[in-house]
């Protein structure tokens, strides 16, 4: 099904920034926003010299004590030093707006950080104003929890306060207090907060995880099931995915649309597509776009990834548009997860096709154009709170977060100064600069992907038909606007593969690895290399 007036986050390519680790401007070994400036025109000068990415969403730059990296936020509306001043945010605004560069900020509306001016008044006293803010609990006995609820980051979800003897509850880490969504207070804080930016000229919100706002009224337990980590050994039926959060989705959702071109990305991080699609709402009124995370867990398998994006299109239908990535700060980096330790970038070269052709917007994590690979972080180097929980057993989020890998240079070009994370040794080879400078590159095949998407509308906001009966390791679809057909055929195999579409004559090669683009295709004899690729205009 093809839009005719495609929104322009439905034709975008959109770009994650971590700006802890994107580029340190002034030599403290944390990324900052004069960094972005200065790197906008890499994203998108206008020529296919540059990246040519369309919006970057920003991860959390508020003031924040940082315990888990700035999801811990002390004020809303303002700028965290670390990373500038607000006149240097709105600059960043202008310089990206200037390039056709739209900007989405990170809203955390589940919780605070605990030094929030709201949560330090929760906490004053029972009878304060904001006591209901957040969710405070009595001991049903001494020493017992209202319920079993686990912090996703290890630990008992309840903290005892001594001075007003009661539980608050936190999803995350005890700096992480969630505010209680049940008062129609908080959601108008966080509405309001949301129009600061939006007044300010923002182009929308990547929504924290969305299905966490609401938890159970009743505080219900859940039920067990089997598990490795503790948290892991519930069934999270009532400290998440609740009803209501679908309708604070749609809430936000009203309030992006009073600002012309505003939207809104949900993560929504369940396994279960039909369970992450209900935040589109039912008939399209919620989130804009919701992540889907299902190729976080999938293999580099044709079948596997053809099934997520089958299921993907199945469960959205036509309330929704898709959203792909590969990729995030919270993940291992899928240059890692798919090589395994083998042919690492001509896997990355597949996944990237894949990523950039299909029917739905797709977010690069800064980096993955250039094939970074997940950090070492020694164990007295870790900083993010999962990895130091669960060391040795978890390799933790910091492996994600190091260093954009700009040159050789000391600290790879992103600080004159040791960074707050360690760099990749990799990054004398691995490097924005080396690449720019070879046409076979990663990041050249990047671009050349990137624009060829936006120079077609099949390929950025066309219908997508996979193929069936092609042979194992191929996953083949068909993309589709009016009278523009292409084809994108691509071999996760390590042998070549060749397969035929009988009766359709030829097509013209848009973009193929090997590099085959010009080239006539006989579409009843097609032949993949090995981790080949072929784009071809029908
Ligand atoms: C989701 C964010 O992506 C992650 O980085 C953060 O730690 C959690 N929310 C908890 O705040």
């Amino acid at each position: 099904m093809t839009d005719p007036q495609p929104a322009w986050w439905q034709r975008a390519v959109c770009y994650q920034i971590y700006p802890r680790s994107f580029q340190d401007s002034d030599g403290d070994g944390i990324g900052d926003l004069q960094g972005i400036i200065e790197r906008l025109d890499y994203l998108n000068d206008g020529s296919e010299r540059s990246l040519g990415i369309d919006a970057i969403w920003l991860n959390p730059v508020y003031p924040s004590p940082q315990y888990d990296f700035g999801y811990d936020i002390m004020d809303h509306q303002a700028i965290d030093p670390q990373y500038g001043t607000m006149e240097d945010f709105e600059r960043l605004l202008y310089e990206a707006h200037q390039r056709g560069i739209r900007i989405l900020m990170d809203m955390v509306p589940s919780v605070t950080s605990h030094l929030h001016p709201w949560f330090v008044e929760s906490r004053a006293s029972r009878r304060s104003p904001k006591r209901d803010w957040y969710i405070w609990r009595d001991a049903p006995r001494p020493g017992k929890r209202p319920n079993n609820w686990q912090g996703v980051f290890g630990g008992p979800a309840w903290t005892w306060d001594v001075k007003t003897q009661q539980y608050y509850y936190h999803n995350s880490l005890p700096e992480q207090p969630d505010l209680n969504w049940r008062n129609p207070e908080v959601a108008q804080a966080i509405l309001g907060a949301m129009e600061f930016w939006l007044r300010k000229g923002v182009d929308g919100f990547r929504i924290d995880v969305l299905n966490y706002v609401y938890k159970d009224e009743r505080l219900r337990s859940n039920p067990h099931c089997c598990g490795r980590r503790p948290y892991e050994m519930q069934r999270h039926v009532y400290d998440k995915d609740r009803p209501e959060a679908v309708d604070a989705g749609i809430r936000m959702r009203q309030l992006v649309d009073r600002y012309p071109g505003g939207m809104l990305v949900a993560e929504v991080y369940v396994n279960d597509p039909r369970e992450a699609a209900r935040y589109y709402g039912e008939h399209g009124e919620g989130a804009n776009l919701v992540f889907n995370f299902s190729f976080m867990n999938a293999p580099f398998s044709a079948p596997r990834l053809r099934h997520e994006v089958d299921r993907w299109e199945q469960a959205i239908g036509a309330r929704g548009w898709p959203c792909y990535f590969l990729s995030n700060h919270d993940n291992s980096r899928h240059a890692s997860r798919f090589a395994a330790g083998r042919a690492t970038t001509a896997r990355a070269r597949v996944a990237a096709a894949l990523l950039l052709t299909l029917r739905g917007t797709p977010f690069l994590y800064m980096g993955e154009e250039i094939g970074m690979l997940d950090g070492i972080v020694g164990r007295h180097e870790r900083l993010d709170p999962v990895g130091v929980h669960y060391w040795p057993f978890h390799p933790g989020r910091d492996v994600a977060r190091t260093p954009m890998q700009w040159s050789a240079a000391p600290y790879a070009g992103f600080s004159s100064t040791r960074p707050w994370l360690p760099v990749h040794p990799a990054f004398a080879t691995v490097n924005v600069a080396a690449q720019e400078a070879d046409a076979g590159s990663l990041l050249r095949w990047y671009r050349r992907l990137i624009w060829l998407r936006k120079g077609s509308a099949a390929l950025s906001f066309g219908g997508y038909q996979a193929l069936d009966g092609v042979p194992g390791g191929v996953f083949a679809y068909l993309r589709v606007a009016g009278e523009e057909r292409v084809l994108v055929a691509l071999n996760f195999a390590a042998r070549r593969r060749c397969f035929g579409l009988p009766g359709r004559g030829s097509g013209r090669c848009l973009l193929g690895w090997p590099e085959r683009a010009g080239d006539a295709v006989d579409l009843g004899h097609i032949e993949l290399e090995p981790y080949g690729v072929l784009i071809v205009a029908l």
